[in-house]
């Protein structure tokens, strides 16, 4: 929407997110206003998630928020944390932004932004920032308000739209979803978090004694799913094993769609499943392709929305096939209308990882390719997203830390004939009521 200009016409930049407004920011547009026309530049999701999470409101919805406030007379989307391209742009008389970007991750596009408007003799204004307002405490009590089954699916796309790389952690109840919901580290990068969970076959198998072999059915699997979103606000990832059968997997699709899953991962084997990571050292069988896209076709079908996604997961390289074959599959999954390719692979080296991405970028099926280096731990997300590859799954590693941890606690129980020696491995208990909120 565009307003008329005003008497003034000083052209004042002010770039925000506007996501959780507050007084501190209409304190801002208010003195912006003051000063001449105020043209907003509104970061986009894609600006904003190169250093934070993604924002709770679309661009849309913060568009329609920012054409309503009093003196904004232009909105100019902003890509990046970078103001160059805009600033050369608009060429504003005065820059106006909080005092809080003069340290932090935000300071060289500060010092940049600095240079620039004396191009033209601009002149940035900074106002100090609102400290009775922490956007943190918003966050936590957004998150705690919970989600809704859509606005939790849509995410996922979301940030495949906007990150290059997005990476989940396995969870397999409620405490280890508290974890990877909360778990976050700061560096001059930014703020990096998990962007999705996994439901893990594997670990939801054996944190029921239960071997892998889609033993764990469909209900208990969704009733897990169901403990982890009720704490959770971050998108899931699916695993559903083979699938089952084609008439069996529609009706799987459906439920996790209404629930809120994003995604659902089905993989190319047929017959008893095992576990991919015993590759030929048990006996496993790959599914005839065509048949195999048959049953994607099916899910695609069953779901309601466009934003849920089914995942195709290549089992070529688990059975020692051939990269071709892998490749092969790739374009008949994606010609059966797949939304995304998972290639998996046991080996300890990424080496065959690699080249399957090299491959998989010639034939141009530009879907997002998502890898699960478990046994390949030691290659890095830099080197994967190098590589093209959108989404790593941490896939086990909650379970796979609690087990020693539970079995020194108990082995050390039994040899002391007392506790005390096993509180190394444990939590102290002030933390654990501390833990979840509303036990005090
Ligand atoms: C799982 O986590 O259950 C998986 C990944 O399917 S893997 O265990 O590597 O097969
Ligand atoms: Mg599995």
């Amino acid at each position: 929407m565009i307003k008329n200009m005003t008497k003034k016409n000083k052209k004042v930049y002010v770039a925000m997110s506007a996501d959780l407004l507050h007084h501190g920011h209409i304190n801002i547009l208010a003195y912006a206003a003051s000063l001449g026309d105020v043209v907003v530049g509104l970061l986009t999701d894609k600006a904003i998630a190169t250093y934070k999470r993604l924002p709770f409101l679309t661009y849309d919805q913060r568009h329609q928020v920012m054409e309503n406030m009093k003196g904004v007379v232009r909105i100019i989307p902003q890509d990046t944390m970078d103001y160059d391209e805009n600033l050369r742009k608009e060429k504003p008389d005065f820059v106006i932004h909080g005092d809080d970007w003069k340290t932090g991750i935000q300071k060289p596009f500060r010092d940049k932004a600095l240079k620039i408007i004396k191009e033209w003799g601009g002149e940035l204004i900074e106002l100090p920032y609102t400290n009775d307002v922490s956007s943190s405490l918003i966050d936590q009590q957004i998150k705690s308000i919970g989600t809704t089954p859509n606005t939790r699916m849509q995410v996922l796309r979301r940030l495949l739209d906007v990150r290059p790389l997005l990476r989940g952690l396995e969870v397999h109840n409620g405490i280890s979803g508290l974890i990877a919901e909360n778990a976050f580290h700061e560096d001059l990068n930014g703020r990096h978090e998990f962007d999705f969970v996994w439901s893990s076959s594997l670990t939801d198998s054996t944190s029921k004694g239960k071997p892998d072999i889609e033993a764990v059915d469909m209900t208990s699997r969704l009733s897990g799913v169901n403990d982890i979103f009720e704490v959770t606000t971050k998108p899931m990832i699916f695993d559903a094993d083979t699938g089952g059968k084609p008439e069996h997997f529609v009706f799987s699709v459906k439920s996790l769609e209404r629930i809120g899953v994003s995604a659902v991962i089905i993989e190319d084997k047929i017959g008893l499943k095992k576990n991919s990571l015993f590759g030929n050292e048990v006996k496993q069988e790959q599914d005839d392709p065509r048949q195999f896209a048959e049953k994607i076709k099916m899910g695609k079908q069953a779901q309601v929305t466009d934003d849920f996604m089914i995942i195709s997961r290549i089992e070529s390289l688990i059975l020692e096939k051939p990269l071709s074959d892998a490749l092969e599959r790739a374009e008949i999954y994606a010609d059966a209308g797949v939304d995304s390719i998972m290639i998996h692979s046991k080996e300890k080296e990424p080496d065959e990882i690699l080249e399957f991405c090299k491959e998989y970028d010639r034939l141009k099926i530009d879907l997002p390719l998502v890898v699960v280096p478990t046994s390949y731990n030691s290659v890095t997300e830099k080197t994967l997203e190098d590589h093209g590859v959108n989404i790593v799954i941490y896939a086990n590693h909650m379970l796979r830390a609690a087990y020693p941890a539970m079995l020194n606690t108990a082995h050390s129980i039994l040899e002391n004939k007392r506790s005390k020696e096993a509180e190394k491995y444990c939590m102290p208990i002030k933390e654990i009521l501390e833990l979840v909120p509303g036990t005090k």
